[in-house]
């Protein structure tokens, strides 16, 4: 695997008329990263990861101080998956001199994790605006836990090449997605959260079943408040244009909650 750190570089090396799936991460690598690989080697005749935890992204500094970090440990498992190439960008090599354009969303976007992380999605759609200002891959592959925000680079980002592929969650045996945050959760914690995860996905069967069951919203929100400090939101909205005109079979349900200062999203 070959350890990459700039744009220069990733020019030369990298022969972008070949048929490359790229695939963006934060790092702290886990299974569901993982499948996101496995799908882009299956489709792909060379796979490039980048890491990069990317300051702009954090509405909260103290988050982005947490936010969990094990370098040594991705490379092995990036190793044992036979990536091809590795794009470890420094700060400065993204953010050159501050020059990167800042992408700001409309007020109508302002909804789910864009009300409640101000910055956030802005913070998103200016690094991958510069990932794929630099990488012209075939494909690139994102996964559904994070909907909205492959929602917003669809919407703002489309004027690149690049065709999005999106993987299904991957989730824990107790239904939990899987997501490098679920790395800070305490024992208890984490039970906590895969009671919040198989609620929802029983409220989803509800509605599938019987329609009308979209009244239970507040039921479930209360029987959701028992397992985490708050909600910050439970909504259900249309799966393709995140408005809340919803028919039988066009929708999710979004949460975001936190437990224990943690914020974990899902949607199903
Ligand atoms: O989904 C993520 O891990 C990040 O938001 C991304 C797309 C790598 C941008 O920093």
């Amino acid at each position: 695997m070959k350890i990459i750190k700039s744009f220069k570089v990733l020019k030369k090396e990298i022969n972008f008329s070949q048929n490359i799936g790229f695939v963006p991460t934060m790092g702290s690598l886990h299974k569901g990263h993982l499948s996101l690989i496995n799908i882009a080697k299956k489709k792909c005749k060379r796979v490039l990861v980048s890491i990069f935890v990317n300051p702009s992204q954090f509405n909260d500094k103290k988050d982005y101080q947490n936010y969990p970090r094990e370098l040594e440990n991705d490379i092995l498992k990036l190793k044992k998956y036979s990536v091809d190439y590795l794009f470890l960008p420094t700060e400065s090599e993204v953010y050159q001199k501050k020059i990167v354009k800042k992408i700001n969303i409309s007020n109508n976007d302002k909804i789910l994790c864009a009300k409640y992380r101000k910055g956030h999605f802005e913070g998103v759609l200016a690094v991958v605006n510069r990932l794929l200002q630099n990488i012209n891959s075939k494909y690139v592959f994102f996964g559904e836990k994070d909907f909205q925000q492959i929602f917003l680079i669809k919407k703002y980002l489309n004027n690149f090449k690049n065709k999005i592929i999106i993987c299904n969650t991957v989730r824990n045996k107790s239904f939990l997605p899987l997501s490098s945050r679920n790395k800070l959760l305490s024992k208890i914690s984490l039970l906590k959260a895969e009671k919040i995860s198989q609620l929802i996905l029983n409220f989803k069967k509800k509605i599938l079943t019987n329609f009308s069951n979209i009244n239970l919203l507040n039921h479930y929100k209360k029987k959701i408040r028992k397992h985490c400090d708050n909600i910050e939101y439970l909504e259900i909205r249309n799966k393709n244009n995140l408005s809340v005109n919803i028919k039988k079979n066009n929708f999710k349900i979004f949460i975001a909650y936190k437990i224990n200062k943690i914020r974990l999203i899902d949607n199903v």
